[in-house]
């Protein structure tokens, strides 16, 4: 199946020409590396397929019903103050409205509402996206995302504003896994790292069963990973 499809995608910054025409398909479980000079566009394309940015010209596909997870190039903003923990545990925000509204739905049902056929297939559809995003596994996966990124309790307790690059890198990278999404874009996502933390990341994707459509300066760490180049 293809993930995602780029076709003919031009774009401009004021009279400079990023994206001259680009097309390209990404299938499932493909592991892609976006190559090209500094300033060619490769975060630019990242951004496009992400919604921040909007082409100028051209179509963008992704598959019916597959999400993203986006990892930025550059974290500018300053986030508000919390510690790391609730920082990871705002990816479950989705899970919880979904866990809302499955009891509302309850709660319907048990009042005998004369739309209980619509009511049902409601609460059907709604339950098998629970579960299809992992809902039901929610604390076990938490657990070891942080296992695996060796996340100790004091460094969940610490604020997610006096991290360093690399920790802040890490971090939102586990906040992104955390919503298992089915298509990760990874902008530069060794940037920062220290060796340690290059292996927990390598071992993670390598681990992760999605598709993977990446931008990485580091040539061993893109050898590694990809299974396919697209020059832009
Ligand atoms: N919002 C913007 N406004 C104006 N120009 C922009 C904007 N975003 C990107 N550009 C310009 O578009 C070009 C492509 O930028 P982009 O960040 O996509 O390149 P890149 O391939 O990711 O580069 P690098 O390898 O350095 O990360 C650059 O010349 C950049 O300065
Ligand atoms: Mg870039």
């Amino acid at each position: 199946m293809i993930e995602i499809g780029l076709n003919n995608i031009k774009k401009n910054f004021g009279l400079k020409n990023v994206l001259d025409g680009v097309s390209f398909e990404v299938k499932t479980g493909e592991r892609v590396s976006l190559i090209g000079e500094n300033g060619s566009g490769k975060s630019t394309i990242l951004k496009i397929i992400n919604g921040d940015e909007k082409q100028d010209f051209g179509q963008i596909n992704i598959r019916k019903g597959a999400s993203i997870g986006f990892l930025k190039q550059i974290y500018d903003k300053k986030q508000k103050d919390e510690i790391v923990e609730s920082y990871l545990k705002r990816s479950f925000d989705e899970f919880t409205s979904i866990e809302n509204n499955l009891k509302k739905l309850e709660l319907l049902m048990a009042d005998n509402n004369k739309d209980l056929d619509k009511i049902l297939a409601k609460y059907g559809k709604l339950q098998e996206r629970y579960t299809a995003l992992g809902g039901y596994e929610l604390e076990e996966s938490f657990k070891k995302i942080c296992s695996g990124f060796n996340f100790d309790r004091d460094f969940l307790n610490k604020e997610y504003n006096s991290l360093s690059g690399g920790e802040k890198t890490i971090v939102n990278l586990a906040a992104i896994l955390l919503k298992n999404p089915n298509i990760l874009l990874l902008d530069e996502p060794t940037n920062h790292l220290d060796i340690l933390t290059r292996e927990v990341l390598e071992e993670t994707l390598e681990e992760y069963k999605g598709t993977i459509l990446f931008v990485s300066h580091d040539r061993y760490f893109s050898n590694k990973l990809a299974t396919r180049e697209i020059n832009v």
